[in-house]
């Protein structure tokens, strides 16, 4: 069985490239070991991130992410049960939200996926959307 969540937080200080590489990095090698695949999207002080994996992988890792103190309010938008993984060619993609529309777009993604029963799904395929539109930055690693 695999589990699909997604939250959101508030970066504690501002996200810069260091930042975000020294996550990414350490992110990308303790998920490829451990079944997690997922997405990160980062900008404008906000962080989206959705990880796929085993129940107890996830939240172990979901435990560890929580207390990590480059970000807090973090809000679980979506956790649910799934037959297979969205972002199974990523063991963590990388979306950049520093462009106003992207973040703007999410936000207002209420609106723009009407037809989509929760927020979590919503904002899931907005996210689905920028990586079509090649916002995803990064080589798939997986
Ligand atoms: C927004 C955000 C997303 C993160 N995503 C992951 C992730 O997908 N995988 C991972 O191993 N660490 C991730 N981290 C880093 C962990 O919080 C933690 O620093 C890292 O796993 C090392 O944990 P340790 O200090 O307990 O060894 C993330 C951190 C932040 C701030």
């Amino acid at each position: 069985m695999l589990i699909r969540m997604l939250y959101a937080s508030t970066a504690v200080g501002p996200i810069t490239t260091t930042v975000t590489g020294t996550i990414l990095r350490s992110a990308q090698a303790f998920n490829a070991d451990n079944g997690i695949t997922g997405v990160l999207c980062q900008g404008q002080g906000v962080y989206l991130q959705v990880l796929e994996g085993k129940p107890d992988a996830v939240s172990a890792l979901y435990a560890r992410i929580t207390a990590d103190k480059r970000h807090k309010n973090l809000q679980q938008l979506s956790s649910e049960d799934v037959t297979g993984r969205r972002y199974g060619a990523w063991a963590m993609a990388h979306v950049d939200l520093t462009d106003a529309d992207s973040l703007l777009a999410l936000r207002n993604s209420d609106a723009l996926f009407e037809t989509y029963p929760s927020t979590g799904e919503r904002v899931m395929a907005h996210i689905d959307v920028l990586i079509a539109a090649g916002k995803v930055m990064g080589a798939p690693v997986v």
